[in-house]
């Protein structure tokens, strides 16, 4: 994970959509004489990839913060009315095309920051006819820019309506939500939140075989806030990703790094919780495991759209080296959404994602948190223009 090779003075020769070569200038430029030169001042990246967010919402989840800064945490503010189960009935409320449109702004807020790639999840629905809403607006927007990855997450809680009889809620899932899922064929990933007095490990499994059984790949939402072995879950399982694993046991960290499982960690989400849990960035990777990194973007425990902070938080939370962290927002950012082959590196074959930012040093990029280095990103070889007008968090 810390192999990352620099190229002073280099070029990026692409055509059409795709990088075609990679290497120092003059090379490059003597290969491709008639090739059109953009001068840029700075050091390119690969497009950073995303590989989880919960973008698909309305309403910022405010009074929640304030009950945090008078001690809540985050089950008694669920408790109390605020939680996603207030996302849910705001999200309930909402046609596909206003979802779109508020969505659309807010994914160009991840663009500028440098993100070409987004893995965003439904699960503010918990009912069949919005989950299918949700995931109908993020096909919608899958073009982009930024590009789109759809996870169907409708094991994300169990709806109000369901509550005493949460048996008929998993039963739901599986018979009734992953079958018109699959028939639409609008998600790639399935995606449960296996956390104590959530989903259990046993339900967890259930919705998950039978998701892999409709052709969906696996995620897991996997001890984020208390631990119930939801790594082990998914090592087992050969899930894609295990993400969040701030409070992992000894033996999932030992399972996931022995896995192809990518842990995908998220400190933004314990940073704005407040909470001290780390996840096991050094463990896992001193045992091999591939470690991304990614945003959590949503109203309740992270509503932050930077990676570039995500990968600084990496550094100075997660112990993570900064090549180790340039690779965790790109090329394993990537693989934790199966797109390892063509996204997440400035190489031949690769999509033309591009990120320009203004540094001398690669290493600045995650130094100066907070700012925005970003100053221009390409999309399958487009330039994009992202600062502009049409950006706001706007409910
Ligand atoms: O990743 N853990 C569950 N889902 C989100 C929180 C979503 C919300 O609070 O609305 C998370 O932290
Ligand atoms: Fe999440």
């Amino acid at each position: 994970m810390a192999d990352l090779e620099v190229i002073q003075g280099g070029a990026v020769l692409i055509e059409g959509e795709r990088i075609v070569d990679v290497g120092p200038y003059a090379r490059i430029r003597a290969s491709a004489p008639d090739a059109e030169e953009v001068e840029v001042d700075g050091v390119l990246f690969p497009g950073f990839v995303d590989a989880h967010t919960h973008a698909v919402f309305g309403k910022p989840r405010l009074d929640d913060h304030a009950r945090r800064a008078r001690g809540m945490d985050y089950k008694a503010i669920a408790a109390e009315g605020g939680g996603i189960l207030s996302s849910v009935q705001d999200t309930r409320a909402r046609s596909e095309g206003a979802l779109v449109e508020v969505t659309g702004r807010r994914l160009r807020h991840l663009l500028a920051q440098g993100t070409t790639t987004v893995e965003v999840k439904s699960g503010y629905g918990l009912e069949t006819a919005t989950e299918l809403r949700q995931l109908a607006a993020i096909g919608a927007l899958a073009k982009g820019p930024p590009a789109l990855v759809a996870t169907f997450l409708g094991a994300h809680e169990v709806p109000l309506e369901y509550r005493g009889r949460r048996s008929d809620y998993v039963r739901l899932l599986i018979e009734e939500m992953l079958p018109a899922v699959a028939r639409q064929g609008i998600a790639r990933f399935c995606d449960v939140f296996c956390e104590p007095g959530v989903f259990t490990p046993e339900e967890s499994r259930a919705v998950l075989e039978a998701a892999r059984g409709h052709g969906l790949d696996l995620k897991i939402h996997a001890d984020e806030l208390d631990g119930s072995g939801g790594a082990e879950l998914a090592a087992a399982l050969g899930a894609v990703s295990a993400d969040h694993l701030a409070c992992a046991s000894a033996q999932g960290i030992a399972a996931l790094a022995a896995s192809e499982t990518v842990a995908v960690l998220l400190p933004g989400t314990m940073l704005f919780l407040g909470r001290a849990d780390r996840a096991p960035a050094r463990a896992l990777i001193d045992a091999g495991g591939a470690v991304a990194l990614a945003t959590d973007f949503n109203p309740g425990s992270s509503p932050g759209v930077s990676l570039p902070l995500m990968a600084t938080l990496g550094v100075s939370q997660l112990r993570m080296a900064p090549a180790e962290v340039v690779n965790a927002i790109t090329v394993n950012g990537a693989a934790a959404i199966l797109e390892a082959k063509s996204r997440g590196q400035l190489a031949p074959g690769f999509r033309a994602d591009v990120v320009l930012a203004a540094v001398r040093d690669w290493r600045e990029l995650v130094y100066w948190y907070g700012g925005s280095l970003v100053r221009q990103v390409w999309v399958a070889g487009a330039a994009c223009h992202p600062v502009g007008g049409t950006i706001n968090f706007l409910a």
